[in-house]
């Protein structure tokens, strides 16, 4: 695996890697890698015949007073991991390679963008948009892998790819989750023993929630009884416990079609998001 920071490099390596005329997945990440990337690594072999990885923590989708800082930083176990799993360029480029003139010309995320995380985290989506269109116009990928555990940026990103019409086919990857239900995050690194024992919580207030619906409970009930549960379990504040469209994230009053519960809570000082399918109520 060649590990790249520079952009003449990439193009380079890129080009060389696309001269045997295989295609090329990307699996953009901010390090601190787990099961959960690895699993999209795996997906973006299937897919494509080369694998091309990104480590970069992205400032601008960090609001002030969040986590920019503290992001853990672990780049010699997360090339290892990387290479082991068959990827051929590992691009990490510097915040002035991403950004040589700022922000500058931005995406904005729009509607989409505004809602749930986007409420709770002011400009954030923006920055994700922003980051991949740049990752995107660097390695120019056939495929692009993203994890359902960010559910509302893939959205974003589908969103992004459809109205540009960039030619990159995105794919999604099931949220991965340790043996207990938590969500496999590069956060979770910041619990305590305590805390990450408290935040079991999480999927099973939405698992109890997601099948509450689909067994015919009025969903503003099944959403109460999740917010109780998880203030039980410490979580505070809760930024929201929601049913939305899958497709669209509009509020969702009752599962007549496919919908998502999306949760977004604080365990101390970390904040943790999860969501889960909710199958239409057929009742
Ligand atoms: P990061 O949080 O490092 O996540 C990188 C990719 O891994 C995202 O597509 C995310 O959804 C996926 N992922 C994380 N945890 C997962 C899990 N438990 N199961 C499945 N997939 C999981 O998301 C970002 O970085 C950034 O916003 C990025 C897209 C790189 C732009 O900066």
């Amino acid at each position: 695996m060649r590990i790249i920071s520079g952009k003449d490099e990439l193009r380079a390596a890129v080009a060389a890697l696309k001269a045997d005329g295989g295609t090329v997945a990307f699996v953009p990440t901010m390090g601190a890698l787990h099961a959960g990337h690895m699993a999209l690594v795996e997906e973006g072999r299937r897919r494509a015949r080369h694998v091309i990885a990104s480590i970069f923590v992205n400032p601008t989708q960090f609001g002030a007073g969040e986590d920019l800082d503290r992001y853990p930083r672990r780049e010699a176990s997360d090339a290892q991991m990387l290479d082991a799993a068959g990827v051929e360029i590992l691009w990490t480029p510097d915040v002035a390679t991403i950004y040589p003139d700022g922000p500058a010309i931005s995406v904005r995320a729009g509607a989409l963008g505004a809602e749930l995380d986007g409420a709770a985290r002011p400009g954030h989506f923006d920055g994700v948009a922003t980051v991949v269109a740049r990752l995107f116009g660097q390695v120019e990928p056939d495929t692009a892998v993203f994890g359902e555990k960010d559910f509302q940026q893939l959205l974003v990103i589908r969103q992004m790819v459809r109205e540009r019409a960039l030619p990159v086919e995105i794919v999604a990857v099931p949220t991965q989750r340790d043996a207990d239900g938590v969500a496999l995050s590069s956060r979770n690194l910041y619990l305590s023993p305590e805390d990450r024992r408290a935040a079991r919580a999480l999927p099973r207030a939405l698992g109890e929630a997601s099948q509450a619906i689909a067994d015919g409970a009025a969903p503003a009930e099944a959403l109460a009884r999740a917010r109780e549960a998880l203030a039980r379990a410490g979580f505070d504040p809760i930024d929201y416990v929601e049913l939305r469209d899958a497709g669209t994230l509009a509020p969702v009053e009752r599962a007549e079609r496919p919908a998502r519960l999306l949760a977004a809570a604080w365990l101390g000082t970390t904040r943790l998001i999860d969501n889960l399918a909710v199958a239409p109520h057929s009742g």
